[in-house]
């Protein structure tokens, strides 16, 4: 991209490093956007909120709210040239405004505690289940086992435990060395043969029977079946959520990978590049999943285990499915492993910036408050757990569906806003369209409408209906 560009005003550069090429940053962004929001979280939530109406609404928010913030994050992050923290600190400074907007990088780094919290758990399952699949046990399996091989899982804090501390250790490890060294590489050949072994699956859900009705509870909105819902604070809210959370968004992940982008490369397209292949692989996974649930009789709102009692099932009926099953799995601990290594990132410079730390010491702190917060999910789905009702949905596993609403319904959109507001609002038109390396086009001037008006009016609305106000 080498437009004319207003020449630059502000010029810094990170203490963590640099991307070596705009893929690079491509690459990684969609490591940390693709990831099991996509293949664990959206079948599930779609499940639960009765299908296509929920997707229709979620494409909606990618395109309109989720794509214009992302945009406005990588910004700032490249602007800032820090911590999240203390890029809002510095970039306020720099605008004249109060410093109190390094708040915003603070809560970015609460939610990034809370969500790697509960995501290492779930990550776990996956490790789980690639010996699982790997060992053959799902061969030839009913609904009524793989059911039954899910909830003996997940009834054992120990197992859990155990699979949770493997992976933490497994993103402390990677954020302990720099997440340029290894990053590039792995997302390069993984996310691709993920994709393609998305397709496989959907092959194979091609051939079962109940296919059509599959992409119709995907893609038709049925509406009769969210009757007794609340569409504004029951389907909305959630579809809003699942946007911020899939593209990670509104807590700093995006925005510190922006940090390390070279100031020549353009940020629409590369958010454009992103959004695009973390929406295909999410749906990829649902036009997958949901014809296996209803072939096999399953609850499409089956809730967080959807996908690891469908999907080994098809795995257990179709040829090779040992080894397909096994290596799906792989992929997918790999996808979830580069999600929550951008979840650490953002504390962790924080760190070594405002601490002096060594980066070592930084990640290890870091992950092991992670880890411990951590024991409150692994404890949510045996002994602790407790149900209640949200958006006209009970939710079974107290502690981890709280920590999951409270983050990815509250606070990514409301982080999505801050910046929103910042960046539009706030932040001189001169420093943004410098920023954004597209000069003074219709893409800076729709960019600037949508960040402006329609994600902030989108997220306030939301929220006031969600509380119960419009
Ligand atoms: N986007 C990641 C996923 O879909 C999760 C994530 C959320 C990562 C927020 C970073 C920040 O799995």
């Amino acid at each position: 991209m080498t437009q004319k560009i207003p020449k630059l005003l502000v010029k810094r550069t990170s203490i963590h490093g640099q991307w070596s090429s705009r893929w690079a940053f491509i690459l990684a962004a969609t490591g940390s956007a693709v990831g099991l929001g996509n293949i664990w979280r959206f079948p599930y939530l779609t499940g639960e909120n009765g299908g296509g109406a929920f997707v229709l609404i979620y494409l909606f928010f990618v395109l309109v709210v989720g794509l214009p913030i992302m945009m406005a994050e990588i910004m700032l992050g490249r602007r800032g040239r820090q911590s999240p923290i203390n890029t809002m600190k510095t970039l306020a400074e720099e605008e004249g405004l109060s410093h109190y907007w390094q708040l915003l990088g603070w809560m970015g780094v609460a939610a990034g505690f809370i969500i790697l919290s509960y995501y290492s758990v779930i990550a776990g399952w996956t490790l789980a289940y690639i010996f699982r699949t790997g060992l053959g046990m799902f061969v030839d399996a009913d609904a009524e086992l793989s059911t039954r091989l899910f909830s003996d899982l997940i009834a054992d804090p120990e197992k859990l435990l155990a699979w949770h501390t493997t992976f933490m250790m497994m993103t402390i490890l990677v954020v302990a060395r720099g997440v340029k060294s290894g990053l590039e590489k792995a997302v390069k050949f993984l996310m691709p043969a993920l994709f393609i072994l998305l397709l496989v699956m959907v092959g194979y859900a091609m051939s079962t029977e109940k296919f059509m009705q599959g992409i119709e509870y995907l893609f038709v909105p049925d509406f009769d079946a969210i009757a007794e819902k609340n569409f504004f604070s029951d389907i909305m809210l959630p579809a809003m959520g699942q946007a911020f959370f899939s593209l990670s968004l509104g807590m700093g992940a995006i925005m510190i990978y922006g940090s390390y982008l070279a100031q020549r490369s353009s940020i629409p397209w590369t958010s454009v590049s992103i959004a695009l292949a973390d929406t295909s692989v999410a749906l990829l996974a649902g036009v997958a999943i949901f014809p296996i649930v209803f072939t096999y009789g399953l609850e499409p709102a089956g809730g967080p285990g959807l996908i690891f009692v469908s999907l080994p099932i098809a795995f257990g009926q179709m040829p090779f499915g040992t080894f397909f099953g096994c290596l799906f799995f792989i992929l997918l601990m790999f996808a979830g492993w580069t999600s929550a290594i951008s979840l650490l990132e953002p504390a962790v410079t924080w760190l070594v910036e405002n601490r002096s730390m060594k980066r070592i010491k930084a990640t290890a702190i870091a992950g092991t408050i992670a880890w411990s917060l951590g024991l409150v999910t692994v404890l949510s789905f045996n002994k602790w757990a407790f149900s209640f009702s949200f958006a006209g949905q009970e939710k079974e596993n107290g502690f981890f569906d709280i920590f999951d609403i409270l983050t990815a319904n509250i606070m990514l959109p409301l982080g999505g806003l801050l910046v929103a507001i910042f960046a539009a609002w706030l932040m001189s038109t001169r420093s943004t369209m410098e920023e954004l390396g597209v000069g003074d086009t219709l893409i800076y001037r729709g960019w600037r409408f949508a960040v402006k008006y329609i994600a902030p009016v989108g997220v306030i609305i939301i929220f006031l209906n969600a509380i119960g106000i419009v």
